[in-house]
């Protein structure tokens, strides 16, 4: 019978047997397949796993403090974090392309990732959090977006050029699956159940060129959004929500004062495949609130709207 604790245990027993003695690198981000992964390897083979994890500049208010104190403090995985904000925000000066935003970041992460393996040695394995879906997804055809987004998210090609082994102990679970797994493993029901967040992260919701001081503002507004959703018990009845960085000024009174910022997009949507979704009827009494405390408490933003656009045609994310 399925049960998690059955998968764990039994997945653990293939991990030994596949990797022996033989340390394993994994290339965590944060979301739930590649922590699950960590988790699940973890328990199979404890410090023959490295984690290797990306700080880009790019993740939410405090998502890389969380990742280390859950994965690496709270459960003891071993994990080197690699501050490279500075070079991503660096490699995306001028550049406006969203495609070629994700290009960049893409390759990238890429980069970071093989010089931090080329320090570690003996490594014969590269842990991948592909699950089921992606297996199906793969196979199929796929448009130019799709396979950016999976090579990024699944780091495809490493393997090939770092001359690693792959391992994918979710290759057979679908998400919920996936999930079950992580709760019994030990981590934390909001990592477990967090919305899906792109690779490219901030990247493609800074419309337009990628800057520090827009990153700045838009993780304090969108941490604002996410926080009253959760308040309000909304979050886990949308299947996405977020705020987009948008670079044009408009004008705004602050007291006595004329004001002249930015503007911040609010996006939540539902949908069960991701391939078509409507945007959430939030209550007008919390988008009220939200765009009071996002114009209060963020310095820099005057104006907030509500997307109230469906896919198709729109797009889930702005870029
Ligand atoms: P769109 O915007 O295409 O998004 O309607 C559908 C889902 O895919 C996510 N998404 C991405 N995920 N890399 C990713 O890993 C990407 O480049 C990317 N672009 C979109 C989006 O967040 C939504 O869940």
């Amino acid at each position: 019978v399925w049960t998690p604790e059955n998968i764990i245990e039994e997945s653990v027993r293939n991990i030994r047997r596949q990797v022996g003695k033989d340390k394993v690198l994994l290339a965590l981000s944060g979301g739930v397949d590649s922590s699950v992964v960590a988790a699940l390897m973890h328990k199979a083979i404890g410090d023959q796993l490295t984690c290797v994890f990306v700080d880009t500049g790019l993740l939410r208010l405090h998502e890389g403090d969380q990742v280390m104190a859950t994965l690496a403090r709270h459960m003891g995985v071993k994990v080197i974090r690699v501050n490279a904000a500075e070079r991503y925000f660096d490699a995306l000066k001028g550049v406006t392309d969203p495609e070629e935003k994700r290009r960049i970041i893409g390759h990238l992460f890429i980069e970071i990732f093989e010089e931090e393996a080329k320090k570690l040695e003996d490594v014969k394995w590269l842990a991948q959090g592909t699950i089921y879906p992606d297996v199906i997804e793969s196979a199929a055809a796929r448009t130019a977006k799709a396979s950016l987004i999976k090579s990024h998210h699944n780091v495809a090609g490493l393997p090939e050029t770092m001359r690693l082994k792959l391992i994918e102990p979710l290759r057979e679970l679908f998400k919920d699956e996936v999930r079950k797994i992580g709760l019994e493993l030990g981590l934390p029901y909001e990592m477990v159940y967090r919305h899906p967040f792109p690779g490219p992260g901030l990247g493609v919701r800074i419309l337009g060129e990628v800057k520090p001081e827009y990153a700045e503002i838009l993780r304090l507004a969108d941490d604002i959004f996410i926080s009253e959703l959760r308040k309000h018990e909304l979050y886990d009845q949308v299947s996405q929500a977020f705020a987009v960085f948008l670079p044009i000024k408009s004008v705004g009174v602050m007291g006595d004062e004329r004001s002249y910022d930015y503007v911040i997009a609010l996006r939540a949507v539902e949908t069960t495949d991701f391939m078509t979704a409507r945007w959430a009827q939030l209550p007008y009494e919390f988008l009220d609130t939200v765009s009071r405390r996002i114009i209060n408490e963020v310095k820099g933003i005057s104006r907030v709207v509500y997307d109230v656009s469906g896919k198709p045609p729109a797009t889930i994310e702005w870029e």
